[in-house]
């Protein structure tokens, strides 16, 4: 089947098979392995991604219900060249060990509080709070 996406700001058009998920259409076809797969059940969240602004998990989701979305991965957040200040806020306040977790950490953190959906295999939460705590005190003070 046929569908069209918006994927970091670019319009796409795939021919693909309707059971394949978001994640691997991201990674195998379009070749954004930022987006990682942790469990593909829907637990650990590494494979998040924002869809039209929300944080959603792309290894439960099938390919033909992104037809027409807008698709945000870790590839697309730093903007011409600059990192979003959440990314500035994980690698100043060392919020990354491994780095599995954290494309799917820093994209749910950008909407979110603290991400509760995102776990860390490192166990490294204290500094991957304090990150957040950070942007969210630099950049939306008012918050
Ligand atoms: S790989 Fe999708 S939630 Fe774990
Ligand atoms: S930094 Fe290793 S899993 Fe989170």
């Amino acid at each position: 089947m046929k569908i069209s996406l918006t994927v970091n700001g670019n319009a796409v058009a795939l021919d693909v098979a309707p059971h394949r998920t978001l994640l691997e259409v991201l990674r195998e076809d379009l070749g954004l392995t930022g987006v990682r797969e942790g469990c593909s059940t829907g637990d650990c969240g590494a494979c998040t991604v924002l869809v039209n602004g929300k944080p959603l998990v792309s290894c439960l989701m099938l390919v033909p219900d992104a037809e027409g979305a807008s698709i945000i991965t870790i590839e697309g957040l730093a903007k011409g060249g600059t990192l979003d200040p959440m990314q500035d806020a994980f690698v100043k306040k060392g919020g990354i060990q491994c780095g599995f977790c954290t494309p799917g950490m820093i994209l749910a953190a950008t909407t979110e509080d603290v991400p509760e959906g995102n776990l860390c295999r490192c166990t490294g939460y204290k500094k991957i709070q304090e990150a957040i705590r950070e942007e969210r005190r630099t950049t939306r003070p008012q918050a």
